[in-house]
């Protein structure tokens, strides 16, 4: 049995439910392109709202970190992985938690504890020293030599505000030197490979921390480090996660592994994780803003790294690939199988387009490159929009010839001309959380009005494609095959504004999906859902597949306007509109 499939198994039999793990773009959370923990989606649970599974949880999310794609190519660094998580909604707490994982670590992996050594938080002015779990630790038979107390590290926070709390790191020692008695963190032979976090406060944007409501739990840990620690190699693409795809490179490039790892593992990162953007309901097609330029940058990188693997670009090697990264996951993740044509659409059209200037714009950079010392902003930024070039790019391919990039430059450049999306400044890359802030939760409840109204005075078949809320503006994509006009307009928002000033009462109900469904209950994307779930019905004019959160009553919404209404992409409209 795999990784996945053990730790499942072990926290089920421990009383925990598995949730599917939720699409990689997150819904109602601007403020991250994608999920970068498995306790993201869950973020209005942790705060306190009941989920619809009870208070022990268990899943394998899928994650998406791009803030270091550049190290992409060395032995440890991926964009997508999966972390295993299981969490306590105010049920168990630090001592189950911490047993637990020494037990599945010990009993069920059958790690030596004498390779185990962990941190916990030291105490601060606010937080007390973490007592109970390094006391837990000590009984667990872990030598106090090996319990390190620290601040900085050992309190865990999804960037800069959200719920929170310290934590205990475990870590193992990888390597055959023998195991010293004493762990120090510093020493990168002792590796982290889970965090249970004690998530008992909330830090707001101003950094006050107050007490959650209920005292949680929420652990990560990381199947790619994972396995490759249990296979005892020290290249995790050499683990059986990896294994497989890197075999089926070096058979289309006909070049060994060996001597060429970094162009084999960023083909064989980028384009797994370009799969699974690809396949996500969400419907991501490579662009130039948010996520969609991150698909473009993941599938263009993989494509100049192929290149110099002198792997013939317009054969089909990227579907190859593909279709062996979707054969080894497409158990686990329902997408892979029903959007497979999708995926390899998508990689093809993307390489087809790049194949156009890629060429062109090598040759430009070759000129450029001997004629300097440093690729300033300007040129940077024409090698971009010319040729297509994403700034990580012209950095490799000048860092693999001892040239800088004036990096802020090109930015300043590409902020003039392309209007910067809030994206691509880095700002959500950092990781962060769901804003739920009141306004956004007021966005959210207008959302499901618009729905509905769109539905009155367009037709009963528009649904929902998409939406997107800011703490300024909320955006909605629905199907429809023509522009509004100004009537319609004008009728979707008086009757939103009607429904708001009726004050109707907003209703969460818990059943199964089935039922959901038979009930009419407006949902995107059925499959994604869990056999149990939330329904907000607001009065008797909308009813929706949801996972909140959501006002208690219309009134609280304040007056609705549609700013703007235009295209969005084939059949599919966008209204933008405010509350004011
Ligand atoms: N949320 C914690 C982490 O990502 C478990 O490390």
């Amino acid at each position: 049995m795999n990784l996945k499939d053990l730790y499942i198994n072990f926290f089920v039999s421990k009383g925990h439910k598995q949730i599917p793990s939720a699409p990689v773009v997150p819904e109602n959370d601007p403020s991250v392109l994608f999920n970068t923990a498995g306790m993201q989606p869950l973020i209005p649970y942790l705060m306190g709202e009941h989920h619809p599974y009870g208070t022990r949880l268990c899943d394998y999310q899928k994650c998406i970190r791009t803030n270091d794609l550049e190290e992409v190519g060395d032995t440890t660094h991926h964009t997508f992985f999966e972390m295993l998580g299981n969490w306590s909604l105010g049920d168990y707490f630090k001592e189950e938690s911490i047993e637990w994982s020494f037990e599945f670590l010990t009993k069920v992996l059958k790690i030596d504890k004498e390779r185990l050594a962990v941190t916990v938080f030291k105490g601060n002015d606010i937080i007390p020293f973490d007592e109970v779990s390094y006391n837990k630790w000590l009984s667990l038979g872990i030598s106090k030599d090996k319990i390190c107390k620290t601040v900085e590290d050992n309190f865990w926070i999804a960037g800069e505000s959200g719920p929170c709390g310290p934590d205990t790191e475990i870590f193992y020692f990888r390597s055959n030197d023998e195991i010293p008695n004493t762990f120090d963190p510093e020493d990168n032979r002792w590796v982290e490979i889970w965090n249970n976090v004690f998530m008992q406060f909330f830090k707001d944007s101003n950094g006050e921390v107050s007490e959650l409501p209920k005292k949680n739990v929420d652990t990560g840990m990381g199947v790619e480090r994972t396995t490759a620690i249990l296979e005892g190699v020290n290249d995790n693409y050499l683990s059986s996660v990896w294994i497989d795809i890197i075999k089926l490179i070096e058979a289309i490039s006909k070049l060994p592994y060996k001597g060429n790892e970094k162009s084999m593992r960023v083909i064989a990162d980028h384009i797994r994780t370009s799969v699974f953007i690809a396949a996500d309901y969400s419907g991501i097609k490579p662009s130039n803003t948010d996520q969609g330029y991150i698909l473009r940058r993941l599938i263009r990188r993989a494509i100049r790294h192929a290149k110099k693997l002198n792997i013939d670009i317009n054969s089909n090697w990227e579907e190859q690939i593909a279709k062996k990264i979707i054969a080894k996951y497409k158990n686990y993740y329902q997408e892979l199988n029903d959007n497979e044509k999708i995926v390899i659409e998508v990689l093809k059209n993307e390489k087809d387009k790049f194949n156009k200037t890629l060429e062109k714009g090598l040759k430009e950079f070759s000129k450029i490159a001997s004629k300097s010392i440093e690729i300033d902003g300007l040129t940077a930024f024409h090698l971009y929009d010319t040729y297509g070039f994403p700034i990580e790019l012209t950095v490799e391919l000048a860092n693999e010839q001892g040239l800088k990039v004036d990096e802020q430059g090109f930015l300043k450049n590409f902020k003039k001309h392309q209007e910067l999306s809030r994206s691509s400044s880095g700002a959500k890359f950092k990781g962060g959380l769901a804003g739920n802030s009141e306004i956004e939760t007021k966005y959210h409840t207008a959302t499901h009005l618009l729905n509905a109204a769109l539905k009155e005075v367009i037709s009963k078949d528009v649904h929902q494609r998409g939406s997107n809320i800011t703490v300024d503006r909320m955006r909605f994509d629905f199907n429809c095959d023509h522009k509004l006009t100004d009537e319609e307009k004008v009728k979707v928002e008086e009757l939103v504004n009607k429904w708001i000033n009726e004050g109707l009462e907003v209703k969460c109900i818990e059943m199964s999906k089935k039922d959901a469904l038979v009930s009419g209950a407006e949902c995107m994307f059925i499959e994604k859902y869990p056999d149990i779930v939330t329904v907000y019905e607001i009065g008797n004019i909308s009813k929706e597949l949801c996972g909140g959160p959501h006002v208690k009553n219309t009134k609280e919404i304040g007056k609705f306007k549609i700013v703007k209404e235009e295209a969005s992409s084939a059949g599919v409209r966008r209204i933008k509109a405010v509350i004011e």
